[in-house]
């Protein structure tokens, strides 16, 4: 798997070198257009979306998480998963797309992920649409996992991701299926003991990071058992879709951000959310919401 990182890292280093070449030269003649829209062929996009999967295979993500400048996404990338919400800027989205998934020893959903297909792929210009099928070790629940991911992805000329969409395909079913695993496990009767059991390792696990990190102007709760009775009692675990709202599920994914920036992630765990686990789009706002600055449509037939 080394090896094979190591190629994919050197081709697109390769790319890389050729696109800053053909973008410099375009740039002479026409530089907003260049930088706004490179074309890439069809080899270099597909590269480039293997690329991308690699560096989100853990242990390789690990590395994405270090360090303040990311190989990967542009400085003011944007983007979007649907069963969480939308993520703005470079360090953001290393926190949640890589850091999220990169310790197999920390209570997760899904754990870290360890091997990739890529099963539908099309692309033209800069951007390509992909669906990926990637295995997650799941170490909290001793499975391993599959995972479906639709992508949207759109490159710079350096190569790097200045939007993504991604769709957590059979997410509903997923989440059910991790719930009857534990339901064997623990000899529940119902699936509603499952999800108690479920709720009750996460809160834990939230609110020890709480009072790991988010001390001083930071803290959410005054202790562990306010923090605990939230979290198993004042809010709502949270349906499939609800992993960017006002739920429990929600704050088990922002709580694996909190130890890169406790200043910017607390409030998230926390009882208002933080603007973050926050209801605050209703249905139809949320399938209208007007996100990504540039258009998802190739070769100019946006906007008919
Ligand atoms: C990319 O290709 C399209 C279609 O051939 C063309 O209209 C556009 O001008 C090209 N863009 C650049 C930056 O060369
Ligand atoms: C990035 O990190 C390096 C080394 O830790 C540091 O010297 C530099 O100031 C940082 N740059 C930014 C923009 O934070
Ligand atoms: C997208 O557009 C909005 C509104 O014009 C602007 O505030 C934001 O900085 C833009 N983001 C990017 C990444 O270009
Ligand atoms: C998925 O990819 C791996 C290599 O990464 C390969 O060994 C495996 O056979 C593939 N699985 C399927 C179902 O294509
Ligand atoms: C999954 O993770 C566990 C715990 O870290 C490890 O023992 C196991 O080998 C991993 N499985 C695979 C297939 O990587
Ligand atoms: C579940 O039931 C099996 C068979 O009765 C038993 O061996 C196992 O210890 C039980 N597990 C738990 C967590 O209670």
């Amino acid at each position: 798997m080394d090896m094979s990182f190591q190629r994919a890292s050197w081709s697109s280093l390769l790319l890389i070198a050729f696109a800053v070449l053909i973008s410099s030269v375009e740039c002479a003649r026409d530089p907003l257009k260049t930088l706004a829209k490179p074309n890439y062929t069809f080899d270099q996009l597909w590269e480039l979306e293997k690329s991308f999967w690699d560096s989100f295979l853990y242990p390789a993500n690990v590395k994405q998480t270090e360090g303040n400048a990311s190989s990967v996404f542009a400085t003011d990338v944007q983007g979007r998963v649907d069963i969480t919400r939308t993520f703005d800027g470079d360090e953001l989205n290393r926190e949640y797309i890589f850091g999220l998934f990169s310790d197999p020893a920390h209570v997760s959903l899904v754990g870290v992920p360890i091997a990739y297909n890529i099963t539908q792929f099309s692309a033209n210009d800069n951007l390509a649409s992909a669906t990926t099928i990637v295995t997650f070790n799941a170490t909290t629940f001793g499975m391993l996992v599959p995972v479906t991911i639709d992508t949207w992805i759109m490159w710079d000329a350096e190569g790097k991701i200045t939007q993504y969409d991604a769709v957590f395909r059979r997410f509903e079913y997923l989440v059910d299926y991790l719930i009857g695993s534990v339901a064997t496990k623990i000899n529940a009767t119902s699936s509603e003991q499952a999800v108690g059991y479920v709720s009750d390792l996460l809160a834990k696990t939230i609110c020890a990071t709480h009072e790991e990190y988010c001390t001083g102007a930071n803290e959410q709760y005054s202790d562990s058992k306010a923090c605990y009775e939230f979290l198993t009692g004042g809010v709502r675990f949270g349906k499939s879709y609800e992993l960017g709202r006002n739920t429990l599920l929600c704050r088990e994914v922002h709580e694996h951000m909190v130890q890169y920036r406790p200043d910017v992630h607390c409030a998230h765990i926390g009882p208002n959310g933080g603007g973050y686990c926050v209801d605050d789009m209703s249905y139809t706002e949320t399938v209208w919401q007007g996100y990504f600055n540039s258009s998802w449509i190739p070769f100019g037939f946006e906007g008919n």
